[in-house]
């Protein structure tokens, strides 16, 4: 195969520059959301939209083990937020000296001020104990359901909505303010709504507690722990990294 043709393979199945762009834009200015949150209603076409998108992840033998519990109520919130409330104080104690001080700082929920929650589950018997795919890794349909969340992330995004996603729960308190079932696994909740501004850089980065690491740290060749800095691929992941941050920034800036 020669270059042209290749060129052809490759163009073939592409989506258009703009399309491609939109979901680089989606991907890199995602960003988890705490405090910004404002009591807009989102609408249910809205809402539908970033559920199906949800709907349509990749599941391990096509389980599709997730359900979707909105949550609307008030009431509910302030359960669920009583639940946060409870483990966000064990988990303070468990960081050290300026870590802790720090940790009490950060805001790592909306529970309240969002107007919606959603919580995405995972069933593990839907389909029987036997799972195409499931056979000997047995938490592959845990991780469909973060797919499930991924793709309502970045869809809601692109709507203009911002997602946090809250894990600091013990899991039966959570179960018990949803009604969830023991044989459920609660795989996440989700703070959504729309906000008054996204930020371009993670929120623990900004604060000091964490930088992004460089991609071309975590590829490895052939073996684990093989670097190999003469591949092309590391100067393409630098530049790319690089301009993944740029692609955040000018999300911003453009925001209408
Ligand atoms: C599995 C998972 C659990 C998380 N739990 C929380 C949480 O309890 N509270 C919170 O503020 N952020 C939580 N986050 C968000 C991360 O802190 C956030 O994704 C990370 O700092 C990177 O920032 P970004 O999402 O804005 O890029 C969670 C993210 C994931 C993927």
């Amino acid at each position: 195969m020669n270059a042209a043709q290749a060129q052809s393979v490759q163009d073939i199945h592409a989506f258009t520059e703009q399309a491609r762009e939109a979901i680089y834009q989606a991907i890199f200015s995602r960003r988890d959301v705490r405090g910004q949150f404002l009591p807009t209603p989102v609408p249910d076409a809205v809402l539908s939209r970033i559920l199906t998108a949800a709907h349509y992840a990749p599941s391990v033998g096509f389980m599709q083990p997730w359900n979707f519990v909105v949550v609307q109520s008030g009431a509910v919130k302030q359960r669920i937020h009583d639940a946060f409330a409870v483990a966000h104080a064990e988990a303070a104690d468990m960081f050290e000296g300026d870590r802790r001080n720090t940790y009490r700082q950060l805001k790592l929920e909306g529970i309240l001020e969002s107007p919606l929650g959603i919580c995405i589950t995972c069933d593990r018997e839907r389909t029987g104990p036997v799972v195409v795919g499931r056979t000997h890794m047995k938490t592959m349909d845990l991780y469909s359901s973060v797919c499930a969340v991924q793709n309502l992330w970045l869809a809601a995004r692109a709507e203009g909505l911002g997602v946090g996603w809250v894990s600091i729960f013990n899991q039966p308190a959570l179960q018990q303010a949803l009604g969830i079932p023991k044989r459920i696994t609660p795989v996440a909740y989700l703070c959504v709504g729309y906000v008054s501004h996204f930020y371009a850089k993670p929120e623990l980065e900004t604060a000091g507690w964490l930088p992004r690491l460089p991609i071309e740290e975590l590829v490895y060749f052939d073996q684990w722990g093989q670097h190999d800095d003469q591949q092309a691929l590391i100067g393409h992941l630098r530049r790319d990294q690089a301009e993944a941050q740029e692609t955040a920034n000018r999300a911003l800036m453009h925001s209408r």
